[in-house]
């Protein structure tokens, strides 16, 4: 399936994962239509200071390579949650209600959701829908989910390609669309692994607010949501610069998304992987550092690099609880409740929509 591919597939047998791929086409009816993913990249290729959207990381050999990255023991964000939701289900599971519909933003591999689902134990879960913008590698994780759990997960699943970072994404493609699972039932929107940490607060409010109006159209519904705080510089930088270098691998992966997406002929061979923490945003950001002169060639741009001038790949912002929480309460969610791991790495937010 490609990039533009438009395909719905409604008559699954029951025991199948529906897949709605609505990369394109869930745009708000008022408003400019989505950018194409070409246009995105030029426009972030031409930009002074050259930048592009973390969301071109992930085809399917990248969110192969997201997988690596949680294995390393550098990258503490994805051990550290998964304890906490293990460590603190029966506690959110006070809060969390019953038989509900999970929008799992995000998903890639969908394991945080399983391990938490299974955790919770039957009854909290009436239908499953898991949206990420890698769509083939997303359809094949919920294949995989739902051979591993069998029995143990009755609910209907879809698999949604959607790239949630386009205005209203999310409201837009649930009016048209609805969710797996029971009309009324609550809604949990599902965001683990910090990813909202890659957009600046501005669009981290929007996208917020977009996906408590999804929560808050059932009653009972809300947010949870891990987020990476504040720490230790060292630590931080050594998350997105691990020794083996499969973070470089990943940053470089961009390279053949540009050359596959714009018919471009960029060497990956050119350039180096770079993180630094930039203390006045409170954010990692993540370059690739041009280590000759190259010129990138396609029938969109021509773009020129010194030895040493960059792509901005990535910022992952680092946030504190209180102004986490704030954010939260800004976009419309009542009071949080959160969890945090002993030496306060991360926290899982419960945000309730209403
Ligand atoms: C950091 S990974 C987190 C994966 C998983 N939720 C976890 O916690 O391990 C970010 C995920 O979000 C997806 N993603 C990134 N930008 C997206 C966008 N704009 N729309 C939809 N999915 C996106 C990626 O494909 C990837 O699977």
């Amino acid at each position: 399936m490609t990039w533009n591919s438009l395909l719905t597939e409604p008559a699954a047998p029951p025991d199948a994962i529906e897949l709605l791929d609505l990369l394109i086409a869930a745009t708000p009816a008022a408003g400019p239509p989505a950018p194409t993913p070409q246009s995105e990249l030029v426009q972030g290729l031409q930009s002074p200071q050259a930048g592009l959207s973390p969301k071109y990381f992930y085809d399917a050999l990248g969110s192969r390579l997201f997988e690596a990255i949680c294995e390393l023991p550098e990258y503490y964000p994805t051990r550290t949650e998964a304890a906490l939701l293990r460590t603190h289900a029966p506690s959110m599971a006070q809060s969390l209600p019953r038989g509900a519909v999970w929008v799992d933003m995000g998903a890639g591999n969908c394991a945080k959701a399983e391990q938490l689902l299974q955790t919770l134990g039957s009854g909290a879960c009436a239908g499953y829908c898991a949206v990420d913008i890698s769509v083939d590698f997303l359809h094949g994780a919920l294949q995989s989910m739902r051979h591993r759990l069998g029995a143990a997960a009755a609910w209907p699943m879809r698999a949604l390609g959607l790239d949630f970072s386009q205005p209203l994404a999310l409201s837009t493609a649930v009016a048209a669309h609805g969710l797996p699972g029971p009309a009324g039932a609550p809604r949990v929107v599902f965001y683990p692994g910090s990813s909202i940490g890659n957009f600046s607060p501005a669009q981290a409010l929007a996208l917020l607010q977009d996906w408590r109006a999804v929560a808050a159209a059932t009653p009972g519904g809300g947010l949870l949501i891990g987020v990476d705080l504040s720490k230790d510089r060292q630590e931080l930088v050594a998350a997105y610069d691990d020794a083996l270098g499969v973070t470089a691998a990943f940053n470089l992966n961009v390279l053949r998304r540009v050359n596959a997406l714009l018919g471009a002929d960029l060497n990956p061979k050119d350039w180096a992987h770079r993180a630094v923490f930039d203390e006045a945003h409170s954010r990692i950001e993540m370059h690739l550092v041009a280590q000759r002169d190259v010129t990138l060639h396609s029938a969109h741009l021509t773009r020129r690099w010194a030895a040493g001038e960059y792509i901005h790949t990535e910022n992952a912002y680092k946030w504190s609880v209180d102004r986490f929480a704030q954010l939260l309460q800004h976009a419309g969610y009542a009071a949080p409740q959160h969890w945090t791991d002993p030496a306060q790495r991360f926290a899982v937010f419960w945000a309730p929509a209403a």
